[in-house]
């Protein structure tokens, strides 16, 4: 059976059930170390946003960190919160978009990692989300995100982008994937088709529509963006630095540059 969403920014169905499979190299992705370091040398409590399945937050966890969560699919904190109780962890989980972060407490260092930042395309949201995200932190706190600069601009075709087999039943998962990018507005469109394959057959189905789905910036847009939300003090990490290279090789196009850019709350 074929299902079309327009999921939007709202992340569910076969594209949240097999995130994790289907990264399942995830765990071992070199920008853990690069937040634990950051988490190290900002301070905890630390907030980390768009955490999904809890990849880089549950580890923390089980490290000792005080770190909370936050996404804005219920799916995705659901698999969370279950992968958290078979490890004997309790995270404060919050289901928020952070346009409208409206949190109980305030943070040393708080993390987007994966570029989620960008996945808030419109422009007035996207200023919303870093006030919003400068006001959660502690005074002299940290935040963290890395920018995605997409390069490869030509549409592309739908081909297959992960294959994997599910521990449970021995099905087949796919997700194939096409991308439309308009450079002169600086978005990105993609579509995900997702296929449960039986046998030889595709026995669901479902295609996930993100039109837009994400925005890139430059990095003089991204620091107005900074400033314009109150930072005081602004570094960047250039993907030559060793980290930022490690962090390229495992972003999900070879031609991506990944920019991460850290911002001090001021005092207030
Ligand atoms: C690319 S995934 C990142 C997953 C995780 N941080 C990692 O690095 O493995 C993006 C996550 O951000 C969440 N998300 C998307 N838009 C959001 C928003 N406006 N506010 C909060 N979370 C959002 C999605 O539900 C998804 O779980």
């Amino acid at each position: 059976m074929r299902r079309v969403r327009e999921s939007g920014h709202t992340y569910g169905g076969l594209m949240v059930s097999t995130w994790d499979l289907l990264r399942a190299d995830g765990r071992n992705w070199p920008d853990r170390g690069f937040y634990r370091d950051l988490i190290a040398r900002f301070g905890t409590p630390a907030l980390d946003i768009g955490c999904a399945t809890g990849r880089l937050l549950l580890d923390f966890l089980a490290e000792g960190l005080a770190v909370d969560g936050v996404d804005s699919s219920a799916e995705m904190l659901d698999l969370c919160r279950r992968k958290a109780e078979e490890r004997g962890l309790r995270p404060a989980l919050y289901q928020q978009r952070m346009e409208s972060l409206d949190l109980p407490r305030k943070y040393r260092t708080i993390l987007v990692p994966s570029s989620s930042f960008q996945l808030v395309t419109q422009p007035e949201a996207a200023e919303a989300a870093m006030r919003r995200l400068h006001d959660h932190l502690e005074p002299r706190g940290a935040l963290v995100m890395p920018f995605m600069v997409v390069t490869e601009t030509e549409p592309t075709d739908w081909r297959l982008t992960a294959e994997r087999t599910r521990p449970d039943d021995g099905a087949l998962v796919r997700r194939w994937s096409r991308r439309w990018t308009d450079v002169e507005q600086q978005l990105q469109h993609s579509w995900d088709r997702f296929e449960i394959v039986v046998e030889g057959n595709v026995v669901d189905s479902e295609e996930h529509s993100r039109s837009p789905g994400l925005r890139w910036y430059t990095q003089s847009q991204a620091l107005e963006l900074y400033a314009r939300a109150g930072f005081a003090e602004i570094e960047i990490f250039r993907p030559s630095s060793r980290r930022a290279q490690e962090m390229r090789s495992s972003a999900s196009s070879a031609s991506d540059e990944v920019l991460i850019v850290r911002g001090s709350g001021s005092e207030h």
